[in-house]
């Protein structure tokens, strides 16, 4: 927030499935109250959480909060989004709010996901194709959530990287307050990286999953047994 707020004169941040907006509100406090310009946009699904969070900001006489409900594949994002976070968005939510960050090339995204279920039955339905002593991560049901949700996360953080955002992994609180306390953070840094995409090409191929945020980006498993990358596509290019 210090960085965007030193660089541009009027941020945009934006919270996807924000929920009561409680974090939009802090940030609004702490950032953007006493601030001249910059708008925080919450998004949430359910109407009645944003006519509550609505209700709540004008009577802070928070000004330059904004509220949209709407499903995250169908909101109205703006054209500039400088910082875009998303705090426990349900399953493939979190995907979808990645999804705009990359698209829209937010200088920032910092997201804590939620339970993930997508890629444990993705699993479950390629256990025959790939590599079966991979395979025996994931046998048993239990396993195959917890793996998938550790492998969804790692797709996120790769796939990030290889749009080109520098990524730090780590928690967010402590344990006690959340078991859902994973924070993937990201700052732009370069247009892509296509070292990490090939990375993330061979993980997808390797476990036979392809996450909501490698359909909405376009990102095709690699198979295990085609040519490694060759050198000058590892290459990565300046912002
Ligand atoms: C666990 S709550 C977290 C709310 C808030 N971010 C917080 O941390 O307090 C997840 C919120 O995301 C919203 N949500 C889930 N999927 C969504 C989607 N696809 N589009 C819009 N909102 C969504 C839900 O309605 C819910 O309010």
């Amino acid at each position: 927030m210090e960085d965007v707020q030193s660089r541009h004169g009027a941020p945009v941040v934006v919270d996807a499935g924000s929920g009561n907006a409680y974090l939009g509100f802090i940030l609004y406090e702490l950032f953007l109250k006493d601030a001249e310009a910059g708008t925080l946009l919450s998004v949430e699904g359910r109407p009645e959480l944003t006519q509550r969070a609505k209700e709540r900001a004008g009577r802070l006489g928070f000004g330059r909060m904004e509220f949209q409900t709407a499903h995250l594949e169908e909101a109205q994002w703006p054209e500039r989004i400088h910082v875009l976070m998303a705090l426990h968005a349900c399953d493939t939510a979190t995907d979808d709010a990645l999804a705009v960050a990359i698209q829209k090339g937010a200088d920032y995204v910092a997201v804590v996901p939620c339970c993930q279920a997508e890629v444990a039955q993705q699993l479950k339905e390629s256990k025959q194709a790939v590599d079966a002593t991979l395979a025996l991560l994931y046998q048993h049901a239990w396993h195959r959530r917890e793996f998938g949700s550790h492998l969804t996360n790692v797709i996120r953080a790769l796939t990030l990287e290889a749009f080109g955002y520098q990524v730090t992994v780590t928690e967010l609180t402590g344990w006690e307050h959340s078991l859902k306390n994973e924070l993937i953070l990201g700052r732009r840094v370069h247009r892509e990286n296509r070292q990490a995409r090939a990375k993330l090409e061979s993980l997808l191929g390797s476990f036979g999953v392809r996450p909501k945020l490698a359909r909405v980006l376009g990102v095709e498993p690699r198979s295990p047994t085609s040519q490694p990358t060759p050198p000058e596509a590892t290459r990565t290019t300046p912002a």
